[in-house]
Parts: C-alpha cells; sequence; structure tokens
C-alpha cells in the first residue's frame, strides 16, 4: 500500500477456540487502530502445527477465527486478513531466520520453557518436538515479511517482538537491510487476563478446563455461568490488588468490556459485595458473546472469499521483503 501509513501486524494461532482473552489482549486494539495504520492480520496456522492436532480440528478453528476476527471488528476493507499457510513467504522466511539464530537463544524463550515443560509432564518423555523450539522464528519472519512497525499483542508476546528487535538489528548489519524494528503494543489493562479456575495462571484456549476459559463462541448461557463460578478469595472486599488476582481479573474484564478506566470500575464496586461484582460481569460477558455470535453466523459464510483476497494482498508486500532479504544474503541472479 502507497501511503504514509505505518504497518501493523498480529496474529492469533489457530491451536484451539478464540478466547475472551484473545480478545482483550491483541484483537480489541487491532480494531481500534486498523483505521490509523496499514493492517495485516492473519490466522497462524503454520504455528498450530507446533503441537500434535487433528486435522479436523484445525481446519475447523482456523476458518472459526477468521470469521470471529471479522465478527468482532476487523474490517476487511481496511485489514489485510488471511491464513498464514496461503502465503508461501512464511516457509522460506523462517529458514532465513532460522540460519540467523542460536539453539541458545530460542531454548532460552519463556514460552518454549513453558511449552517444552508440559509436554514434558504430560507424555513423561523427553521428546520435544523441532516445531516448539522454532516457533519464535516463524513469528519473527511473519513480523519481517510486512515489515511492521507496531505488533498488538497480550504480555506473553513480548518476549518474541524482542527477539525479532534484535534479529532485524543482527539482520540490517550484516546484510545491510532496512527492515524496521518492531514495537510491541501491550494493553495498559488487560495484557493478562487470568483463568478463571486458577486465577494466578493466565486464561488459555490449550487449557485443558473448558471452565477456565470464555470462549467466543461459548453458549452466552453457559459462559454466564463460567463468570459466576469463577474463583476468587475469602476476603469479602472489592479493590484492585495483585495479591487478589481474581477479583483483580474481573474488574479488567468488566472495565474492558465497558470501555471504562479501570479505577472507575474498582471505585464503582467499592461497596458491592463478590455476587453483585459477579453477577455485573457476567450478564457484560454474555450480551458481549450474544452480539459477537449474531455477526459471526453472517462472517462464517463470508471466510471462503474474503481469505482469497486477503492472501492476494498479503502475498504482494510479503514477496517483496522476502525478496529484499534474499538479496542482502545473496540469493539472487541480479548483480547489486
Ligand atoms: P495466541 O494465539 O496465543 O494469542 C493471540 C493473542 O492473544 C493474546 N493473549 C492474551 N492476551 C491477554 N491475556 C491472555 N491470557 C492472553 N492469551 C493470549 C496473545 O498475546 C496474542 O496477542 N504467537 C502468537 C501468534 C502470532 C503472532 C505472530 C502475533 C504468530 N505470529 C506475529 C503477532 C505477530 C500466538 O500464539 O498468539
Amino acid at each position: 500500500m502507497l501511503n504514509n501509513k505505518k504497518t501493523l501486524l498480529s496474529g492469533i494461532t489457530s491451536t484451539g477456540k478464540v478466547t475472551l482473552a484473545n480478545y482483550i489482549g491483541a484483537i480489541k486494539n487491532i480494531v481500534a487502530l486498523q483505521n490509523e495504520y496499514n493492517t495485516y492480520v492473519f490466522i497462524a496456522d503454520l504455528h498450530a502445527l507446533t503441537l500434535p492436532i487433528e486435522p479436523k480440528v484445525l481446519e475447523e478453528n482456523r476458518k472459526n477465527i477468521y470469521a470471529l476476527l471479522m465478527a468482532c471488528g476487523v474490517d476487511t476493507t481496511k485489514t489485510t486478513l488471511f491464513f498464514q499457510s496461503d502465503v508461501m513467504e512464511h516457509g522460506l522466511m523462517n529458514w532465513l531466520i532460522l540460519t540467523q539464530t542460536t539453539i541458545g537463544e530460542l531454548s532460552r524463550m519463556t514460552q518454549f520453557k513453558d511449552k517444552s515443560q508440559k509436554v514434558r509432564s504430560s507424555n513423561g518423555m523427553e521428546t520435544i518436538p523441532t516445531g516448539l523450539l522454532m516457533y519464535p522464528t516463524l513469528m519473527v519472519g511473519d513480523i519481517l515479511l510486512y515489515n511492521a512497525d507496531i505488533i498488538p499483542v497480550g504480555i506473553d508476546q513480548k518476549q518474541h517482538v524482542e527477539l525479532t528487535r534484535n534479529i532485524v538489528q543482527r539482520l540490517n548489519n550484516k546484510y545491510k537491510t532496512d527492515f524496521k524494528t518492531p514495537e510491541p503494543f501491550i494493553p495498559k489493562v488487560g495484557a493478562k487476563i487470568m483463568s478463571l479456575t486458577e486465577p494466578t495462571k493466565k486464561m488459555s484456549k490449550s487449557d485443558i478446563n473448558p471452565k477456565s476459559s470464555i470462549y467466543l463462541l461459548d453458549d452466552p448461557n453457559e459462559a454466564y455461568k463460567k463468570i459466576i463460578k469463577a474463583v476468587t478469595d475469602s476476603e469479602g472486599k472489592i479493590y484492585l490488588s495483585d495479591e487478589k488476582p481474581g477479583i483483580k481479573n474481573l474488574l479488567t474484564i468488566h472495565s474492558v468490556l465497558k470501555n471504562e478506566d479501570i479505577l472507575k470500575t474498582e471505585s464503582y464496586f467499592k461497596n458491592k459485595n463478590y455476587g453483585e461484582l459477579k453477577e455485573e460481569v457476567a450478564i457484560l460477558v454474555k450480551n458481549f458473546l450474544i452480539d459477537i455470535q449474531a455477526k459471526y453466523k453472517i462472517t462464517i459464510n463470508q471466510v471462503d472469499q474474503e481469505s482469497k483476497m486477503g492472501a492476494q494482498k498479503a502475498r504482494i508486500i510479503a514477496n517483496q521483503n522476502l525478496t529484499k532479504l534474499m538479496k542482502g544474503i545473496g540469493l539472487n541472479n541480479e548483480s547489486k
């Protein structure tokens, strides 16, 4: 796109169903920023292969996520919305980036340590899929292919964006390329939405307990019940504190869905009890899901057509940036 706007890029992995945490941590900000930036958003279906996944499940997840992003307000007349695997450049870029990293650098990534630990404890084996280790290089490649300035993500992805920043410096020094150094865009409120059943853990679409998360395609009445049953604490007083993760989480969800300052939310609930807080949050969440799901019924029929157009647009810029790096590295026939 030839204009003076900066570029925004973000992705959602199709390992599971989209959660309210994905909405609050990233999607809401993408929607808010898409007018200001050349915006590229994709379903990270290649990232979804880093852990075993049934083909049918993957097929369903990726389509649902595409439609949900549109239902949440990602507007395909403003945003290039596509499937990562539709743009072949992601695979080759990943290899190029991989050759610029060390095993030490990748194995120090917190998410790699957490996920590989989980794999070990679930199957008792020492076998860790290679894809888990290479996950960040694929992500660095995603960002470089669109030469993005800003990356809206939750706090859990910050380290991967920092790795991207280091690799950009490395490439620009070594190969005299001019890739931009991306900035993470992390919301001040809602950067880490917590599990409803274990509020010291983050809410995650791969959590095996479905009660821990609100999925955007949950039955709204079931979602209501999940909030009513959310684990809190026994103090009985409502205020913001890291010592009270369950209450802080409910206040955060309320504040974000109402578009209200979190301190205002805190003072509104100051003299109320936990039951009243849960009831108000549960109703907000229920109504939010009813609204999204009504839109989803329409957008799910638009995925095939929209994703083809998205991929076509994405390929153009991805190819330009891939070619730039290939030339820098020496993988070209034309003289410089
Ligand atoms: P993923 O699919 O795990 O999550 C999608 C987005 O949701 C955010 N998020 C959260 N935010 C707040 N609270 C939480 N509990 C929470 N859980 C998840 C994530 O931070 C993310 O922004 N690797 C990425 C996808 C990706 C990507 C990229 C993102 C692939 N390539 C390039 C940005 C740029 C991921 O797995 O996100």
